[in-house]
This record gives structure tokens, C-alpha cells and sequence, in this order.
């Protein structure tokens, strides 16, 4: 059976959905709808991040409960992604019951095999990252090396897992398998990150600091460092292991049955070192196989910084979304950015993608079903339509092609390119004068037919990102709905009643 699980990081509970982590949700989104479409049962999971020091403060500061903050972000999260057409089938929260009953199960199990120790840890901590840094790290100034805000220093008993034991089995697994972590350069950078001796990794806080956490099975007095409670989500979610297993009870792994290993985990490059280094290692202490991918996306930037909520430079999807529709905004990010690379925002970039939506696929939609109307009275005529057959097979080449590289920005462009070859079609045909002149009644029939089909291929490639409109333009077509890639290039559209609707990529009102 083929099966695939996909995870999106789980996003703090304490700010809004950005850009950014919608990102990489849809980017989830479309991988997770293109497997479905191909037969694959797929998990995908996505969730929010709710313990630690910055849920603590943020809930103090606005007076409320951490569970109430969590509870109302939360929300607020799971309704983005469902205005955004998110097909997850699992929201995780980490302060659920049956994630807090796993992360004790993998603590009891590293503590009773020896994986972790007391001691006494003294450093520098960043609050909004939830990470510590050395001496030598944050420097004379004393500021965070990925934020650049000021750290605060530290001094404390703590846990730590014995992670320096596991670096040169990482560095194996990361040798023995060259698309592990993809793309490349974020692979060297974590090679070159572990030609470094390894540290052991804190995994506790005294609750003398921080309550808002999973108390630790082994010493009441701390919870668990956020980044081990919020890695574990992935396993979690699997089924792997039972909430309710202590390590006493042997057999408490499920593996036949359960959705893990992950096949990849998508994630932002700021969040490579804890998915590449701390997630792995414990994978190993724990006896658990490790994922099959990582996934490290590039930033989205407004000019030359991060978009992040720290430096007020957020753009809203849902914003976009009144303007532009919510397959607008998923078509811009993910044909805009490639799989990889940093992309720069810009609303002059978001237009010019959008009317490529409206101008070449959509108007081919528009042109196409409004002539089969007009000329056949909307019944796909019967010829073999098979004009751009060559074109059709060579673009699903292409899409696979880069599909399989994970490049999705370039599939797009090859499914775009479709469009565009259709339009270039009907513009050397020209059935409007075909439709004159009696003689050329099968040619029409021929030019209609094939429009018909080539439709029906496009509603199928663009499915995962732009749902919404395709599963519009297929019942336009006729069709009960869109179909699979396979049954897309072979269904006999004779017959079929095709309807004119209103134009899929409307003209934004953008001065309201
Ligand atoms: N809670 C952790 C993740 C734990 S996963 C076990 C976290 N959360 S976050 O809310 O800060 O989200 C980070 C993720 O959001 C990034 O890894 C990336 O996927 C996405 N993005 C946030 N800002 C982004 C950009 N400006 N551009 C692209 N994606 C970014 O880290």
C-alpha cells in the first residue's frame, strides 16, 4: 500500500498565521494533495506549539492563561488553514492529552537506557527562539546569532540527553543517504555543522523559571525543554507509541501498524539544526527509525529581512485572500518561491502572478467552455480530440520530472506552459471562423473536442493549488469531479454537457 506522511513544523501558539507558515502549510498542502491524486493514502499533520517560556510570557502579559492563549491561537490557526483549503487530517496540540502521555513515554524510556543526566548548565538563552547559545555564540554584545535579539543568562540545574554520543552515526545516516536532507546546501551546512564537536542537548527547565511545560516522569520539579515536547508532535501523531505506555512495559511500540516513520518533514531553514541534529539523535536514544526526508524551505523577505512577527514586517494571507481568493494566494507561494530558496514579497510580484492565473488559465477556461456553448450547445462534440496529445504527454514528462526533484515552482511553470500551448491553439485555429463555414464543421468538432481535453488535463495538474477553482472548472466540464492525472489523459469527454460560468480569477477590486 502506498502511504505517505507529511508534517508541517507546529507553529507557536503565540503569535498569528504569516506568510511564512502559510508557506509552508500549502506548500504541505500541495504534496500531500498531488500523492492523494495519485492513489497514495496519505497523514498529514499539522499543529501548533503550545508550552514554553514565550507562550508563558506572552499569556502573563496579556493576562490570561497560557491554556487560554493556546486554546484562542489554536483556533485561530485551524481557521486560516481552512480559509486557506488546508486538507490536513490531524491538528496536533501539544498540551493534548495523548501527546503529553507520549513525551513521558519517550523521557521515562532515555532515562531508565541511561540517556540522560543531571547537571549543572550555565549559558545564554534566547526567549523568542526557545534556544541556548555559548559564551562565544552571542558574543561581546550578547545578542541572539539567528535574531540578533539580546539573550538572557542563565544559570540552573538541568537534564541533558547524551546527544554528543550520536554524531558520528548522524553524520553515517546523513552520508549514506545523500537526499536525507534537501536541498544540498542545507545538507552541507548540517555536515558542516557537525564537523564540530556535538554538545549534549538540555532538555529540562526548572519550574522555578518556567510551569508551562511537561513535567518531567523522572524529577517533579522540571518540565521538559519546548523543542523535545514539540519535536516528538511527528511521533505522536504516528501512532507509534502508546500514550499510556511506561517504559516498563514492553511492546509499547506499534511500528506494523503505525504511520511512522514520517516520509518528510517540511520545515523553514531557521528550524534545520533542531529537526537535523536534536530530532534524529533522539530518534536513535529512543530505538525509533528516523524520518525519510527533510524538507528545508527557504525564507519569505521583505526586501532584505525575514518576514517575522518580532519585526513587524508580516503580511496577512488571509488579507491577500479577501482580494485575490484563497487559490490566488496559494498559486503565488507556490509558484513564486523556489523549493529552496529565499523569495522576496512584493505586491507588484502577487499581481503579476495572479494575472497570469487569470489571463492564461483562466481565460482558456473561459474561452473554451463559452465556445463549446456557443458552437455545440455546450456538447463536447464527437472527435477524437487529440490535436495536443503530444503536448499533454510531454508536460506530464516535465511535471514528474520535477515533481520528483520537489521542484513544484517548475512543474507549475510546465502546467502553466499548457495553458499557454491551449491558448495558442484556439488562436491558430480560430473557431469562430471555423464556426462560418459549413466545410470546416469537423475541424471545429476537432478544435472543441481537444480544448475539452486538454481542460479536463489542467483541472488534474492544478489541482493541489488551486482546489477550489478546479473542482469549479470540472463541473463546468461536466465532469463529477476532477479527475485523477491518469483517468484525466484517457476520459472520453464525448457528450458531456459543458456549462459557461462566471470567470474562475476574477479582476481584483482593488480599490474598495
Ligand atoms: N514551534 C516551532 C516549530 C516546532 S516543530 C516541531 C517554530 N514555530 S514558528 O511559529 O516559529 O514557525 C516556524 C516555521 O514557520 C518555519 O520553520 C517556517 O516553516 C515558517 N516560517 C516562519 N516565517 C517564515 C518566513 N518568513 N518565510 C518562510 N517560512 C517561515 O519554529
Amino acid at each position: 500500500m502506498n502511504r505517505r506522511y507529511f508534517t508541517t513544523p507546529i507553529y507557536y501558539a503565540s503569535g498569528e498565521p504569516h506568510l511564512g507558515h502559510a508557506y509552508t502549510t500549502v506548500l504541505t498542502d500541495f504534496l500531500a494533495r498531488y500523492h492523494r491524486q495519485t492513489g497514495a493514502e496519505v497523514l498529514f499533520l499539522t499543529g501548533t506549539d503550545e508550552h514554553g517560556q514565550k507562550m508563558q510570557e506572552t499569556a502573563a502579559k496579556l493576562e490570561i492563561e497560557p491554556i487560554e492563549l493556546a486554546d484562542q491561537m489554536a483556533q485561530r490557526f485551524e481557521a486560516a488553514w481552512k480559509d486557506l483549503n488546508i486538507s490536513h487530517d490531524r491538528f496536533i496540540r501539544t498540551t493534548e492529552a495523548e501527546h503529553v502521555g507520549v513525551v513521558t513515554t519517550i523521557l521515562q524510556r532515555l532515562w531508565d537506557k541511561g540517556q540522560i543526566y543531571e547537571d549543572l548548565y550555565s549559558g545564554w538563552y534566547c526567549v523568542p527562539d526557545e534556544r541556548y547559545w555559548t559564551e562565544k555564540e552571542v558574543g561581546p554584545e550578547h545578542l541572539c546569532p539567528d535574531c540578533k535579539r539580546p539573550v538572557n543568562f542563565v544559570e540552573e540545574k538541568n537534564y541533558f540527553f547524551r546527544m554528543s554520543e550520536y554524531q558520528q552515526r548522524l553524520i553515517q545516516h546523513i552520508e549514506d543517504h545523500p537526499q536525507w536532507i534537501v536541498p544540498e546546501t542545507r545538507r552541507n551546512e548540517i555536515l558542516g555543522f557537525l564537523a564540530q564537536p556535538l554538545q549534549d542537548l538540555s532538555i529540562s527547565r526548572p519550574k522555578s523559571r518556567l510551569q508551562w511545560g511537561i513535567t518531567l516522569p523522572f524529577d517533579d520539579e522540571h518540565v521538559c525543554y519546548v523543542w523535545v515536547d514539540a519535536l516528538i508532535n511527528y511521533v505522536t501523531a504516528s501512532g507509534v507509541l502508546d500514550p499510556e505506555g511506561g517504559s516498563d512495559q514492553p511492546g509499547f511500540t506499534n511500528p506494523g501498524n503505525s504511520w511512522w516513520p514520517a516520509d518528510m518533514h517540511l520545515i523553514g531553514k531557521d528550524i534545520l539544526t533542531t529537526h537535523s541534529v536534536y530530532w534524529p539523535t533522539l530518534l536513535m536514544a529512543a530505538d525509533l527509525d528516523l524520518p525519510n526526508q527533510i524538507l528545508a524551505h527557504g525564507w519569505w523577505v521583505m526586501g532584505e529581512t525575514k518576514m517575522a512577527k518580532s519585526l513587524g514586517n508580516v503580511i496577512d494571507p488571509l488579507a491577500l485572500r479577501e482580494d485575490f481568493g484563497t487559490d490566488g494566494v496559494r498559486w503565488y507561494l507556490m509558484r513564486d518561491m523556489p523549493t529552496g530558496a529565499d523569495a522576496s514579497y512584493t505586491p507588484e510580484r502577487f499581481l503579476a502572478r495572479y494575472e497570469e492565473l487569470a489571463n492564461v488559465l483562466g481565460n482558456l477556461a473561459s474561452r473554451a467552455t463559452s465556445m463549446i456553448v456557443k458552437y455545440r450547445e455546450g456538447v463536447v462534440p464527437d472527435a477524437p480530440g487529440t490535436d495536443l496529445d503530444e503536448a499533454i504527454r510531454a508536460t506530464l514528462d516535465a511535471v514528474t520530472t520535477h515533481m520528483d526533484g520537489l521542484r513544484i515552482h517548475d512543474a507549475l511553470a510546465s502546467a502553466m506552459d499548457l495553458a499557454r500551448t491551449a491558448n495558442v491553439y484556439v488562436d491558430t485555429r480560430e473557431p469562430w471562423a471555423q464556426a462560418k463555414d459549413p466545410e470546416l464543421a469537423g475541424d471545429l468538432d476537432e478544435t472543441l473536442a481537444t480544448l475539452a481535453r486538454v481542460l479536463t488535463v489542467l483541472t488534474a495538474l492544478f489541482l493541489p493549488v488551486t482546489p477550489e477553482k478546479m473542482t469549479v472548472l470540472a463541473k463546468l466540464l461536466g465532469l463529477e469531479g476532477v479527475p485523477s492525472l491518469e483517468v484525466a489523459v484517457t476520459i472520453n469527454l464525448t457528450g458531456r454537457t459543458v456549462t459557461k460560468g462566471i470567470p474562475l480569477f476574477p479582476k481584483p477590486d482593488l480599490d474598495a
